[in-house]
């Protein structure tokens, strides 16, 4: 491992979970046109703002093994990768729920 990667490593760990925040709030304009705001939208779509990180991963997984079976979130469930699914954990745990 070059000097730079060690250094990169060090200095990005404080900022971990801002990075995070930063990706998932990018990655949420995907959602957003469904999952807006902080209360149901018509459908039953469920808000997302606010929910603990391990329950939102928890039920992103349920999609992508199919668990849960609805079309549109196994579709992004599975483009999602690892890092995308923390991003966006970290994201909406950190929106004010209502
Ligand atoms: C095309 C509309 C649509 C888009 C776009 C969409 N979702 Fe969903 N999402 C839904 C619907 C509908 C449900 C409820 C499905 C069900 O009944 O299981 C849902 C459920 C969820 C749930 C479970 C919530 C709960 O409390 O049960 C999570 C988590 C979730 N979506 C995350 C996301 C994320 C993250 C994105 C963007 C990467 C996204 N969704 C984009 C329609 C969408």
């Amino acid at each position: 491992m070059s000097f730079a990667a060690v250094a990169a490593g060090l200095a990005a760990a404080p900022a971990h979970a801002a990075a995070d925040r930063a990706l998932g709030e990018y990655l949420s304009a995907e959602c957003a046109t469904c999952h807006a705001g902080t209360a149901p939208k018509a459908g039953a779509i469920p808000p997302l703002a606010g929910m603990p990180a391990d329950q939102f991963t928890a039920l992103i997984m349920t999609y992508r093994s199919g668990i849960r079976d609805n079309a549109a979130m196994r579709n992004i469930a599975k483009q999602l990768s690892e890092e995308d699914v923390a991003a966006l954990a970290a994201y909406y745990e950190g929106l004010k729920a209502p």
